[in-house]
């Protein structure tokens, strides 16, 4: 692997640095306080190409590679990782399997306005009984000739109330285990679709986290991703890839972090000197950067595996697993190293060890990366 960044990847990574900083370091507090879902700056990163890096052109995408995304993505969250979920369902959970995996209809009808921005999409897997055992899905999706007939509930869907367009994980034949499954296209305006409570979390707290609710809803057989009973599989290679997505995420939390701690070190004097003179704070802070450097470089590995055409299973799994970890440990410090400022909320370092908690959850537990890690171990 080239550990240098090209001058696309260093124009790529100033881009959303700038952004972050002019577009949504104003008010990050107030939408976590208030869960107020970042429309108007999800618009702009559409418009600037976020929501659909690594789409092909001709669909109106940005023709990057993974390694773009993952850089993109580090920015956006260390200032605001509500934002930064938004953009990583939708590039690597939606535009990405539409485009893998979904027809020339399908992407031509969903995909150039995902990619665009334009419209947000959603990944419905989750349900009430069925987390990490994804397979117990108990929505059904019944084969009535031409359409599907769509029953269920599915639980902590992030982008819930501000999709377009819903990519919902079903059981057609129950029979036949999770090869009965199948991913279907549903549209937010079909009848019977019912977007159901919000969701009032400890962190992420500006993203929109809802339930929702099928009754009979009727789903054209032409909104099938894939073959029949692809759904399962369809669901486990995207997230194969979105692992990348929330792993860099949680990169971005832990080097937000980082820095936020390092500046506050610089500025703030305790026993007559500035913090970063003691040396147990210096001890801190090569810690944390080891570890951001090292989360960083799993990260990358994964992504460049990706771009290769190689397998990345594993490697996504452990860097969504590291990288979760690291922000955890790295937000918890930056708080300690901001004593009773980090504890409240007008310091960013107190959302940011909130908003750490869920990568070690979303996209698979760290004990599912686990278990995917050593699945491939023991292939
Ligand atoms: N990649 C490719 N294929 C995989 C796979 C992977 N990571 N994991 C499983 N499969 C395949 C298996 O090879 C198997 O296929 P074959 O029979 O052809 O070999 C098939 O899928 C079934 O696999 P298992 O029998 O191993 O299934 P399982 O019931 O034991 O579950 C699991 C495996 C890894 C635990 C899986 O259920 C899992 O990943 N669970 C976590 C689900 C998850 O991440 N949910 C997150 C929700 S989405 C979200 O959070 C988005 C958001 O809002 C941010």
């Amino acid at each position: 692997m080239n550990f240098t960044l090209t001058e696309e990847h260093q124009a790529v990574q100033q881009a959303a640095r700038d952004f972050a900083q002019t577009e949504l370091l104003p008010g990050v507090i107030e939408r976590d306080e208030q869960q107020q879902f970042p429309a108007e700056q999800i618009k702009k990163m559409g418009e600037l190409g976020f929501m659909g890096m690594m789409v092909d052109p001709k669909y109106n995408g940005g023709g990057m590679d993974t390694k773009s995304y993952v850089l993109a993505m580090e920015e956006i969250s260390k200032i605001d990782a509500s934002a930064s979920v938004c953009m990583s369902v939708n590039n690597s959970l939606v535009c990405w399997g539409i485009e893998q995996y979904g027809t020339e209809e399908q992407k031509e009808k969903y995909l150039a306005r995902l990619a665009s921005g334009e419209i947000i999409g959603a990944f419905c897997l989750s349900e009430p009984e069925a987390g990490s055992d994804a397979t117990s899905q108990k929505t059904t999706a019944i084969d009535q000739g031409d359409y599907y007939l769509l029953n269920g509930t599915k639980n902590w869907i992030t982008n819930g109330n501000s999709a377009s367009v819903y990519i919902v994980i079903a059981q057609t034949e129950p029979e036949k285990g999770y090869k009965g499954i199948n991913a279907i296209i549903v549209e937010r305006d079909s009848d019977g679709f019912v977007v159901g409570k919000k969701e009032n979390k400890m962190g992420i707290r500006a993203s929109d986290t809802h339930s929702l609710m099928f009754t009979d809803v009727k789903v054209p057989k032409a909104n099938r991703i894939g073959e029949n009973g692809f759904g399962f599989k369809f669901a486990m290679s995207v997230l194969n890839g979105g692992r990348i997505g929330i792993a860099a995420q949680a990169l971005g939390i832990a080097s937000g972090a980082h820095e936020f701690a390092l500046k506050y070190a610089q500025e703030r004097k305790s026993f007559g000197k500035e913090l970063v003179q003691h040396q147990g704070i210096q001890f801190k802070l090569a810690d944390m950067a080891t570890q951001v450097e090292a989360a960083r470089l799993l990260c990358l590995q994964a992504a460049d595996l990706k771009d290769q055409g190689l397998p990345y299973a594993k490697q996504s799994a452990m860097a969504k697993l590291y990288a979760s970890q690291v922000a955890m440990d790295v937000s918890t410090e930056a708080v300690q190293i901001h004593g009773g400022y980090g504890y409240v909320k007008e310091y960013h370092v107190e959302r940011l060890m909130r908003d750490a908690k869920i990568t070690q959850i979303y996209e698979g537990t760290s004990e599912i990366q686990k278990i995917v890690i050593s699945r491939e171990l023991l292939r």
